[in-house]
């Protein structure tokens, strides 16, 4: 039996970005009304963009409007916590049903203290910090930690191999995971019943942030210079543990590798 508030729009923030375009993909061929938020020019693509930013608030009491549930995918690499405050606020006005909210494994787990901490890593305590704006917000949530996403990995690869010169990070490990199975979880989740924090995934094989460089420029045949880098700071000695990681969770089923063969032949 279906949920009340599915037959209400669902409204997608980030609906344009990397996973949250696989999110409306998804949820359009499950069914229930799409409703996609961009701060930019809402474009006229028969997915039913609106306009509204949530920096300036501009625009999001209309977005939620009659929505029933939120899948909240709009972020930078700074962390979303104002966004999300300002979204919760205007959800709480609207009475939206349920919040799917997706965070980043390592959120509870990579402490942010000092200067250095906030520079490189301040994005985990950001993320977490949306996390309690969901937890004290009153309205029904699902959280969803997820590791990096593969497809970001490779554009980060990407970048880093435009110079002769490749900043290694020593210790530092990632455990990409591609984004479409992210994407699937946090409609599974959208489609059910509120379901608080779930459990995190990550995908099948953690790397050295070495080895996706260096498999990244093995599969398009280059060849750059790694110069080690030692970050200092406890949010750099945590990811070195690997407070990141999710060995126990790795549910992803797409490879790195896998990924790679494709990028390399297009
Ligand atoms: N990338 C990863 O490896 C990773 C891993 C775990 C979790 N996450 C989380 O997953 C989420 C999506 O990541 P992504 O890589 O898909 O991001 P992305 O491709 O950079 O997309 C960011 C989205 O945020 C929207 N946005 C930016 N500023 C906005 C504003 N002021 N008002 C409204 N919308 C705004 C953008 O939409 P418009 O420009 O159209 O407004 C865009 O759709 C983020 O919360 C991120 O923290 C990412």
């Amino acid at each position: 039996m279906s949920l009340p508030i599915l037959s209400l729009p669902i409204l997608v923030t980030g609906g344009t970005g990397r996973l949250g375009t696989q999110v409306v993909a998804r949820l359009l061929g499950a069914g229930p009304t799409v409703r996609v938020l961009t701060h930019r020019r809402a474009a006229n693509d028969g997915v039913g963009q609106v306009q509204g930013d949530l920096t300036t608030g501009a625009g999001i009491d209309a977005a939620v409007s009659g929505v029933g549930t939120v899948v909240h995918c709009a972020g930078s690499a700074k962390g979303d916590e104002a966004m999300t405050r300002t979204l919760v606020a205007a959800a709480h006005r609207a009475g939206v049903g349920h919040l799917v909210y997706i965070s980043v494994v390592g959120a509870d787990r990579v402490p942010v203290i000092g200067r250095l901490d906030r520079m490189a890593f301040g994005y985990f305590a950001a993320k977490r910090a949306a996390e309690r704006v969901l937890e004290s917000s009153g309205i029904p949530y699902s959280i969803l930690r997820a590791t990096q996403f593969q497809e970001s990995m490779l554009a980060v690869a990407r970048q880093l191999a435009k110079s002769p010169l490749v900043p290694a990070p020593t210790g530092s490990r990632f455990q990409p995971i591609a984004v479409d199975e992210v994407a699937a979880r946090l409609v599974e989740l959208a489609l059910g019943e509120p379901a608080g924090l779930v459990e995190e995934m990550g995908g099948p094989t953690a790397y050295l942030s070495s080895e996706l460089v260096r498999s990244y420029l093995a599969a398009t045949h280059r060849r750059r210079l790694f110069i080690p880098l030692r970050m200092p700071g406890g949010a750099a000695a945590a990811i070195r543990a690997g407070a990141n990681l999710t060995p126990a969770h790795a549910v992803g089923v797409q490879t790195w590798e896998g990924l790679l063969a494709s990028a390399a032949g297009s």
